[in-house]
């Protein structure tokens, strides 16, 4: 089973926090490159925590609070790991009166795991959305970006129980 994303601790110590660190100094350590040295955080370990922001924070001479305001108001940085997969189960008007509210507390009691939460194990990270753009196939659910609509319980039930460990495009067979 794949090991679940390690902390973002002892930077200095870490190479993953290499890119991170040239992001920084590309821009002479200015606040200007925070957006760029949040990227490079989120791409080198798929999210950015307090330790994170800290370290970022010690460089660019920016306050913790700052650092955190970015990084909530941006949907695309997550301030803790995403699971190998994703489900987001649409509760945008449209999907909404199709059930879709019913839907994401199946799942979510099926899959053992709270909405805006990843499981235990790192396998899936339920999430919600207020419209994927597929409001004429209502309800919609996104899995792994991949969009199922008109989706029905026992389907999304069937899709997420196939899902391999490790993660999509993974080649690891289902035993
Ligand atoms: S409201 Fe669900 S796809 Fe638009």
């Amino acid at each position: 089973m794949p090991s679940a994303p390690r902390p973002v601790t002892n930077t200095a110590a870490d190479k993953r926090w290499r890119p991170v660190e040239a992001a920084m100094r590309r821009n002479g350590y200015r606040a200007g490159g925070l957006i760029e040295a949040l990227h490079a955080v989120q791409r080198a370990y798929g999210y950015i925590d307090e330790a994170a922001m800290r370290a970022i924070g010690a460089a660019l001479q920016l306050p913790l609070s700052k650092i955190y305001g970015v990084v909530t108001f941006y949907h695309f940085f997550h301030l803790k790991p995403k699971g190998r997969h994703t489900c987001v189960v649409c509760l945008g008007t449209a999907c909404y009166i199709k059930g879709a509210d019913r839907l994401l507390q199946t799942i979510s009691r099926e899959q053992q795991v709270s909405p805006g939460e990843t499981t235990a194990d790192g396998r899936l990270s339920l999430l919600t959305a207020r419209c994927v753009g597929a409001c004429g196939q209502a309800p919609a659910v996104v899995i792994d970006d991949q969009v199922v609509g008109q989706a029905e319980e026992s389907a999304i039930h069937r899709q997420l129980a196939g899902l391999n460990s490790a993660g999509p495009g993974s080649d690891e067979e289902q035993p």
